[in-house]
């Protein structure tokens, strides 16, 4: 990376590892964005399971603190888990959580030190917009390629500026504040993204599935509408997290395409 868009990555990261260390808030403030990332990539293994999809080790690509390691690890012990994170001041957390039997690399997801087909499963949490160059993008996403084995499945979660621009529209016509793209990002386009992956992934069609459990990619949706439009409209309040108004709605299933956040699951081919 450039080294001063690498600083900007370095010090946010450093910032949040000292004001969050090990908690689950760590780089997301939003209690239910957080919850259901975390439910969502449980539930997506599970099915893969489920599936008899190749399912026996897992790596975490930018694992910041690790939270989200310590919790995979308790649902499914046998698995060979791996974390890899590129700020060291979160490796150090990661390492110190000890999630049992998950070796945490200091390293960069667009020089994966794995060998090839070596993984069945990678997930990312909104680590490759991190990276503020779209070369440099393409490059981390045919990493995560590479080191999957073929018929092993990438839960990329990561943010869609298509998402911002519906969200956007959405407050212009409530007369709400509009959300930009923190400076630490470069979220992506959804046809430079779909257009990117198809040499290596096939996008699996979740709902097609026909089970509600299934996190779409458009999983978060309803409570982005209800929590970034709706409540500022209604209190005439600033976006305020985890409040009790926007908690009450979150048995909303999810509708249009109002998250920039979204959940892609890839099945490598
Ligand atoms: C949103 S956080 C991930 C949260 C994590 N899953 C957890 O449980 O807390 C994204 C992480 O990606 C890391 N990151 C940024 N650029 C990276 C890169 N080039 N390679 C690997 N990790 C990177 C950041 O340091 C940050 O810790």
């Amino acid at each position: 990376m450039e080294s001063s868009r690498a600083n900007t990555i370095l010090e946010h990261y450093r910032k949040q590892a000292e004001i969050h260390g090990a908690d689950a808030s760590s780089t997301m403030a939003d209690e239910i964005t957080r919850g259901r990332e975390i439910a969502g990539v449980q539930r997506l293994i599970d099915f893969l399971v489920e599936r008899g999809a190749p399912a026996t080790s897992l790596l975490d690509v930018g694992c910041g603190n690790g939270y989200l390691l310590s919790v995979l690890r308790e649902q499914f012990p046998q698995m060979k888990m791996n974390g890899l994170e590129y700020t060291p001041e979160m490796v150090a957390i990661a390492r110190e959580r000890g999630v049992p039997e998950c070796p945490i690399a200091h390293g960069d997801v667009r020089a994966l030190p794995f060998e090839d087909g070596s993984w069945d499963i990678a997930v990312t949490e909104r680590c490759i917009i991190n990276i503020l160059d779209r070369a440099e993008q393409e490059k981390a996403l045919a990493e995560v390629a590479r080191v999957l084995q073929p018929g092993g499945h990438f839960l990329c979660i990561e943010a869609f500026t298509d998402g911002l621009s519906q969200l956007n529209a959405a407050q212009a016509e409530l007369g709400v504040k509009e959300n930009v793209q923190p400076y630490h990002n470069m979220w992506f386009d959804k046809e430079w993204f779909l257009e990117t992956i198809a040499p290596f992934f096939e996008v699996v069609d979740v709902a097609a599935e026909n089970d509600p459990s299934l996190p779409p990619p458009n999983f978060l949706s309803s409570h982005y509408f209800m929590s970034r439009v709706v409540y500022p409209n209604v209190t005439k309040r600033e976006i305020l997290y985890n409040t009790h108004f926007v908690k009450f709605f979150s048995f909303l299933p999810p509708m249009g395409n109002y998250a920039p956040i979204q959940l892609y699951l890839l099945r490598r081919r």
